[in-house]
């Protein structure tokens, strides 16, 4: 499988309503590219069709969405599926990513990423899935691992086998979230090189890097309102020499908003561990 991720490159930052206006004054940024979640400006006109015309002349786009549902039961979202689309058209993006997760119950979106019972009808469903999703939108698709604060009745492996699974019978990449897997194994109490080294990762694409919120003792949340933690650097380190081809990487930050010059600041640090990996 090639994956055309020629066109986005380096270190890149999430383009948020909170961040926009002090992003595009800014003079010069060391992020190479911005990510976008379709959901939050398709249908959309007024300020924010304008705060994304303005960046995409300053930034290649990358497109992520965030409730498509990908492994749920209910039918595809069409109409919203048709409507992003045309957003991945206009924006010329090379891939479309969703995280690996249920955001619908009984036909509600919940605004949250529900995770699965790590088994093979989940896997079966979730890779029907994201072909149906690929194909429609006749782009590759990478599916993001996601944080979890509970096991779903019903496993029958572990999450990374999960994940492989799911990347190898729907044949798409992967957008590995490093600090995804990090808050997932202190919360569940395993280690996470051993969750990076079980991984295929000639099917990563991108990587997604963010804060995280230690809410107690034995709890982290993923909560992208937080400077990146010290060992997410580490594991970020880690995944990096492992990787089989240089990959972007994204820095989301959701809330919490610092200075731009603190993010600047850790897409500068991001860049020289990829640099010493590479
Ligand atoms: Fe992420």
């Amino acid at each position: 499988m090639t994956q055309p991720i020629d066109a986005i490159e380096g270190v890149g930052l999430g383009f948020r309503l909170g961040l926009a206006d002090a992003m595009l004054s800014a003079p010069q940024s060391q992020a190479r590219f911005i990510e976008v979640c379709p959901e939050n400006y398709v249908g959309v006109g007024g300020r924010r069709a304008r705060l994304l015309h303005a960046a995409r002349e300053r930034w290649p786009v990358v497109c992520h969405g965030l409730c498509g549902d990908l492994a749920g039961l209910a039918p595809m979202q069409m109409e919203l599926l048709t409507q992003v689309k045309a957003m991945l058209k206009e924006v010329g993006a090379r891939w479309y990513s969703d995280h690996l997760c249920m955001t619908h119950i009984a036909g509600a979106e919940i605004h949250e990423l529900l995770p699965l019972p790590f088994n093979g009808e989940a896997v079966r469903r979730t890779a029907q899935r994201v072909r149906q999703v690929q194909d429609f939108l006749e782009l590759p698709m990478a599916v993001e691992n996601v944080s979890a604060y509970g096991d779903m009745p019903g496993g029958e492996m572990t999450e990374p086998e999960f994940v492989t699974a799911v990347l190898e019978e729907a044949d798409c990449g992967l957008l590995l979230d490093v600090n995804n897997v990090y808050v997932n194994a202190f919360n569940f109490g395993f280690e996470p090189r051993d969750y990076i080294d079980a991984l295929p990762l000639e099917r990563v694409i991108q990587i997604h890097v963010a804060g995280h919120f230690q809410e107690a003792p034995d709890i982290l949340l993923d909560t992208h309102a937080m400077p990146i933690a010290d060992p997410v650097y580490d594991l970020f380190a880690y995944t990096m020499e492992r990787l089989p081809r240089d990959v972007p990487v994204l820095l989301e930050r959701d809330g919490n908003f610092p200075p731009l010059s603190e993010l600047e600041d850790e897409l500068i640090r991001l860049r020289s561990i990829m640099e010493a990996a590479s």
